[in-house]
Protein backbone atom coordinates (compact mmCIF):
# COMPACT_ATOMS: atom_id res chain seq x y z
CA UNK A 1 0.00 0.00 0.00
CA UNK A 2 1.57 3.46 -0.76
CA UNK A 3 1.25 6.06 1.08
CA UNK A 4 -1.11 8.10 -1.43
CA UNK A 5 -3.81 4.78 -0.38
CA UNK A 6 -4.09 5.71 3.18
CA UNK A 7 -4.78 8.14 5.90
CA UNK A 8 -0.92 7.85 7.34
CA UNK A 9 -0.25 7.78 11.37
CA UNK A 10 2.37 6.76 13.61
CA UNK A 11 0.28 3.29 14.27
CA UNK A 12 0.00 2.79 10.37
CA UNK A 13 3.32 4.22 8.65
CA UNK A 14 6.73 3.99 9.25
CA UNK A 15 7.83 7.24 8.89
CA UNK A 16 11.48 6.96 8.72
CA UNK A 17 10.96 5.27 5.17
CA UNK A 18 10.28 8.82 3.71
CA UNK A 19 13.58 9.95 5.15
CA UNK A 20 11.70 13.13 6.27
CA UNK A 21 9.13 13.98 9.19
CA UNK A 22 5.14 13.99 7.97
CA UNK A 23 3.50 13.81 11.02
CA UNK A 24 2.26 17.03 12.78
CA UNK A 25 2.48 17.93 16.50
CA UNK A 26 -0.34 19.39 18.01
CA UNK A 27 0.31 21.46 21.24
CA UNK A 28 -2.90 23.28 23.53
CA UNK A 29 -2.75 25.42 25.57
CA UNK A 30 -5.84 27.78 27.49
CA UNK A 31 -5.80 31.17 26.72
CA UNK A 32 -6.47 33.85 29.62
CA UNK A 33 -10.25 34.15 27.82
CA UNK A 34 -11.18 30.82 27.96
CA UNK A 35 -10.57 29.67 24.33
CA UNK A 36 -8.23 27.11 23.31
CA UNK A 37 -4.96 27.59 21.49
CA UNK A 38 -4.02 24.89 19.24
CA UNK A 39 -0.57 24.89 17.66
CA UNK A 40 0.13 22.62 14.57
CA UNK A 41 3.70 21.97 13.61
CA UNK A 42 4.55 20.00 10.75
CA UNK A 43 7.74 18.56 10.56
CA UNK A 44 9.29 19.97 13.40
CA UNK A 45 11.52 21.71 11.01
CA UNK A 46 12.68 18.38 9.63
CA UNK A 47 10.82 18.38 6.19
CA UNK A 48 11.83 20.02 2.57
CA UNK A 49 9.78 22.88 1.57
CA UNK A 50 10.67 23.26 -1.78
CA UNK A 51 9.38 23.85 -5.20
CA UNK A 52 8.22 20.44 -6.31
CA UNK A 53 7.74 19.21 -2.52
CA UNK A 54 5.97 21.07 0.33
CA UNK A 55 3.51 20.72 2.76
CA UNK A 56 0.58 21.84 0.87
CA UNK A 57 -2.12 22.63 4.06
CA UNK A 58 -2.70 21.70 7.96
CA UNK A 59 -6.29 21.16 8.83
CA UNK A 60 -7.65 21.40 12.40
CA UNK A 61 -10.35 19.16 13.31
CA UNK A 62 -12.48 18.61 16.34
CA UNK A 63 -14.38 15.72 17.19
CA UNK A 64 -13.58 14.54 13.23
CA UNK A 65 -15.33 17.72 12.32
CA UNK A 66 -13.90 20.31 9.99
CA UNK A 67 -12.35 23.23 12.03
CA UNK A 68 -10.13 25.54 9.95
CA UNK A 69 -7.65 25.08 7.59
CA UNK A 70 -4.15 26.84 6.80
CA UNK A 71 -2.61 27.11 3.43
CA UNK A 72 0.57 26.75 2.54
CA UNK A 73 3.12 27.62 -0.60
CA UNK A 74 6.21 25.87 -1.49
CA UNK A 75 7.72 29.40 0.06
CA UNK A 76 6.98 28.33 3.78
CA UNK A 77 9.83 27.32 5.23
CA UNK A 78 7.90 26.39 8.77
CA UNK A 79 4.97 25.13 8.14
CA UNK A 80 2.97 25.96 11.33
CA UNK A 81 -0.47 27.32 11.84
CA UNK A 82 -2.29 28.09 14.91
CA UNK A 83 -6.09 28.34 15.92
CA UNK A 84 -7.66 29.96 18.93
CA UNK A 85 -10.82 27.96 18.95
CA UNK A 86 -14.03 27.66 20.99
CA UNK A 87 -14.88 24.21 22.08
CA UNK A 88 -16.00 21.60 25.17
CA UNK A 89 -13.51 19.69 27.41
CA UNK A 90 -13.56 16.84 26.68
CA UNK A 91 -12.68 16.58 23.03
CA UNK A 92 -10.66 14.70 20.61
CA UNK A 93 -8.28 17.34 18.32
CA UNK A 94 -6.35 16.31 14.79
CA UNK A 95 -4.59 17.72 12.47
CA UNK A 96 -4.47 16.30 8.82
CA UNK A 97 -1.67 17.66 6.67
CA UNK A 98 -0.97 16.88 2.89
CA UNK A 99 2.62 16.59 1.59
CA UNK A 100 2.65 17.00 -2.32
CA UNK A 101 4.92 13.67 -2.11
CA UNK A 102 3.90 11.33 0.55
CA UNK A 103 0.00 12.42 1.00
CA UNK A 104 -1.62 12.72 3.80
CA UNK A 105 -0.69 12.38 7.78
CA UNK A 106 -2.63 12.59 10.75
CA UNK A 107 -1.97 13.33 14.49
CA UNK A 108 -4.32 13.09 17.48
CA UNK A 109 -4.76 13.87 20.69
CA UNK A 110 -7.40 14.50 23.59
CA UNK A 111 -8.04 17.10 26.33
CA UNK A 112 -9.90 16.89 29.26
FE1 LIG B 1 7.10 14.89 2.10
Amino acid sequence: MSLFDQINTAGNSNEDATKEKHLPTISVSKTDTGRYLVHIDVGQGKHPNEMDHWIQWAELRVNGLFIGRAEFSAKIMEPVADFVVNIESPCQISALIRCNKHGLWESSTSIG
